[in-house]
């Protein structure tokens, strides 16, 4: 079995359905949730389903505090799930290949430090975008730039609001990301 830890900030929708789909899963589960906000909904999400949960703040991200906690677990992937701090080089280093990020855009485009959730939606809108997407991708030293693992893309050209865009996007990335972390687990 093996064991999956996601990193999250925000309501963890995303984080949600990769508990669901490993509940009764043979392949692997999900161990933990760590967030850096106390506050985040993805907390209740993790309790609601029995999922242990750690906190932590900025200090103990980069003091090595989160990677000695990390490394009692021992995870075979850590999936990043609306983690919006830069994530370590130390834990990088230590587990190559094994950490990986959902984008909510085609990248390259709509990538790097201040891109995330609405901001993106609002940029693909404001450059009149008639498909965005989704990237799932290995996390590296650089914000949105290791390797792309998948992308599924969406039409767009109805779309009036950057809500709009986010919700084609939030159904997109429910649909992949469980599918595509157990293909990455099992292969
Ligand atoms: C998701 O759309 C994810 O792609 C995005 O944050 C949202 C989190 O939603 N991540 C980024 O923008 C990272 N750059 P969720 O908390 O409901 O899963």
């Amino acid at each position: 079995m093996k064991k999956i830890v996601i990193f999250a900030s925000g309501s963890g929708s995303n984080a949600e359905k990769i508990i669901l789909h490993f509940k009764n899963n043979s392949q692997g589960n999900v161990v933990a949730v760590l967030s850096n906000n106390l506050h985040a909904k993805v907390l209740e999400k993790a309790e609601n389903n029995d999922v242990p949960t750690v906190i932590f703040d900025k200090t103990a991200l980069s003091d090595g505090t989160v990677l000695s906690k990390i490394n009692e677990i021992q995870p075979d992937l850590i999936v990043l799930a609306g983690f919006l701090l830069k994530f370590p080089e130390s834990i990088i280093a230590a587990y190559p290949n094994k950490i990986v990020n959902i984008h909510p855009a085609l990248l390259p485009k709509y990538g790097g430090k201040g891109m995330y959730g609405m901001h993106v939606h609002k940029a693909v809108l404001e450059n009149k975008e008639t498909e965005t997407g989704i990237s799932i991708h290995y996390v590296n030293e650089h914000y949105d730039e290791g390797g792309i693992v998948f992308q599924a893309t969406a039409n767009i050209e109805k779309c009036q609001t950057p809500e709009e865009i986010a919700e084609i996007v939030h159904q997109l990335e429910h649909l992949h990301y469980p599918s595509v972390i157990e293909k990455l687990i099992t292969k």
